[in-house]
């Protein structure tokens, strides 16, 4: 079940989106997926509300929207946006994603939640639905979602494997591909995706080949956009974050020991993050805010010239 959360004069409307699975009768062969729309409600037109004391500033008037959005990094860069002036489509898995957006809303910006996983079929097309049925259009797309599973290559199993793949790579490509023609859509100001990586996706990640392959595919898949979406006045790039303080890096020691990710509970692994601290050149952990600077930075006109980019934000430290 995904859910759509939009606002209209003050009023919170929800439209539960369901997955149908079924069997083909014809054939009796193969699993198929629809996603069926309860939308009890009209589905708002937010933009007619847009500007009416929104934040200023250079992302006025414009759409983001931003995977993983209920917490960590992809919060950050959901409030940079928005404090920037953006409308922004909040996304997470459970209803982290509903108080994300209603805190945006609360500092005067246009936010939505959309609670979905954007690995279920069906969900990255609604994703984008939900940013023009909402907003109107969309201007900034940030894939952000994402976690790691722990295991060394000769013990790690295909159920660690796919789903790293199914988030990190897949789940991008769908967003783009259905976004694609909202963005090259002819505009004064030119479309921005960034694509959150990792360092572990440039040099290679012990224990987590799952994820540093993925990473890894998703700078391949900026590249390739870069070259493909440049002519529409697109952009595309990507940051790959060092060692930045969330759940995720906390692990144990921060008091989180797992993470409940669709249904299945993972446990967290990892030193004290101040053990670490000494390795990078810059002598700290990075923050949210900080790869939100770097988001934020690849979205401003002055940056409209680079594309097909990696910027590494890890505080001059590369494993
Ligand atoms: N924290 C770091 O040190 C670090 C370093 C490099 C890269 N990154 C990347 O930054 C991104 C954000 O990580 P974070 O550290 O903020 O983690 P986090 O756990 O704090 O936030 C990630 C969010 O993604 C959401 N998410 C996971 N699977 C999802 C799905 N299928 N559909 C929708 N949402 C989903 C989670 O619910 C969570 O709220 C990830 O892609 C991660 O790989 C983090």
């Amino acid at each position: 079940m995904a859910s759509l959360v939009t606002l209209t004069d003050g009023y919170v409307q929800r439209h539960d989106l369901t997955l149908v699975e079924y069997r083909d009768a014809s054939s009796g062969a193969g699993h198929h997926s629809i996603l069926r729309r309860q939308a009890t409600m009209p589905v708002n037109k937010a933009h007619d509300d847009a500007g009416k004391g929104r934040p200023e500033g250079p992302f006025k008037g414009r759409v983001a929207v931003v995977t993983g959005a209920g917490r960590g990094i992809g919060l950050a860069i959901a409030r940079k946006l928005g404090s920037a002036g953006a409308q922004v489509v909040v996304n997470d898995l459970s209803s982290v994603a509903d108080a994300a957006a209603a805190e945006l809303r609360e500092s005067g910006t246009g936010a939505v939640a959309f609670v979905g996983d954007i690995t279920r079929d069906g969900v990255p097309e609604q994703l984008v639905e939900a940013a023009i049925d909402s907003f109107g259009s969309l201007d900034i797309i940030v894939n952000n979602a994402g976690y790691a599973t722990y295991a060394p290559v000769l013990e790690m199993t295909d159920g660690q494997w796919a789903p790293m793949l199914d988030l990190l790579l897949t789940a991008p490509f769908r967003i783009l591909r259905a976004a694609g023609p909202h963005l090259v859509k002819p505009a004064e100001h030119l479309r921005k995706v960034v694509n959150v990586s990792s360092v572990g996706g440039i040099s290679g990640s012990p224990n987590s080949a799952g994820y540093a392959a993925a990473k890894a595919g998703l700078l391949g898949l900026t590249r390739t956009l870069a070259k493909e979406w440049g002519p529409y006045g697109v952009t595309v790039n990507a940051v790959a974050p060092g060692l930045v303080r969330t759940r995720l890096t906390e692990g144990p020691a921060g008091g989180h020991d797992h993470i409940d990710i669709a249904g299945e509970r993972l446990p967290l692994i990892g030193a004290p993050l101040t053990e670490l601290e000494s390795m990078v050149p810059l002598r700290r952990i990075g923050t949210p805010e900080d790869i939100a600077g770097a988001v934020y930075m690849l979205c401003l006109s002055e940056a409209d010239y680079v594309s097909g980019e990696t910027l590494v934000v890890g505080g001059g430290w590369m494993p």
